[in-house]
């Protein structure tokens, strides 16, 4: 199967999904739903699963959430975390049906992601919070970051979209191409602010812009 499809899973899909695994049984949750592309599903699930290994509980801030699957997927790998907030300034209409089909599957999971249309900047956040965003284009990952540097949460981005006109690539151009230096500057800069820092990978198979993040404050 083609990972990095942007065809929609449709019902016509869960046949490629018959095991008992909690991926197969999101898969065809999100089949159901019959709204995501087929990527956004192996992105998000890739991303959670690399994060819950590293950072576990608090309240997770998905942020440019679109249909906020990630937000969910992060609430099933880790009970521990009780609720999430799935903010984007446009929600889709669709998420709602994706929100019942997941919820269906999993009813303990009922009531526990509240979507938010709203600005990002606009959110409130806090230093237990878990803030993830996967695919804020361009400045918006930067942002992102400098919003859970500014209260110190732990923070996991997978960016995309690099903007070679107006984003920051120190100079380092010469050596490294402009998105990877743009995305090392953003590792330095969480360095900077006192931030333990990981660099991962999501598989290339599914998106080449799969330079996955991840930073907790070293002190509070
Ligand atoms: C490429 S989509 C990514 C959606 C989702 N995270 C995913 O991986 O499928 C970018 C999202 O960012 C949202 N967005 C853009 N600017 C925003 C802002 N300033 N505040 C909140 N959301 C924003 C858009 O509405 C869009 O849903």
């Amino acid at each position: 199967m083609d990972r990095s499809s942007r065809n929609r899973l449709t019902e016509r899909l869960l046949p490629q999904f018959p095991g008992e695994t909690l991926f197969e049984r999101l898969a065809r949750s999100v089949c159901r739903a019959g709204c995501l592309p087929r990527k956004e599903l192996y992105e998000a699930w890739e991303v959670a699963r690399r994060i819950r290994r590293r950072f576990r509980g608090g309240r997770v801030v998905d942020m440019a959430c679109g249909h906020g699957l990630l937000a969910y997927i992060l609430l099933l790998l880790d009970d521990s975390s009780s609720t999430a907030l799935a903010v984007d300034r446009r929600i889709p209409k669709q998420a709602a049906k994706l929100a019942v089909c997941l919820e269906e599957c999993w009813p303990r999971l009922a009531g526990r992601v509240e979507f938010v249309e709203r600005d990002l900047i606009q959110v409130a956040l806090q230093p237990d919070d878990l803030v993830v965003s996967v695919h804020a284009c361009g400045g918006l990952t930067d942002l992102v970051l400098e919003r859970a540097m500014m209260v110190r949460a732990r923070v996991a981005v997978l960016p995309c979209c690099h903007d070679l006109d107006t984003g920051d690539m120190g100079g380092l151009q010469g050596w490294l191409d402009g998105p990877l230096a743009q995305d090392v500057l953003r590792s330095t800069r969480l360095r900077e602010r006192g931030y333990r820092v990981y660099t991962q990978q999501i598989p290339g198979d599914i998106t080449p812009k799969n330079r996955l993040l991840l930073g907790e404050p070293l002190s509070p």
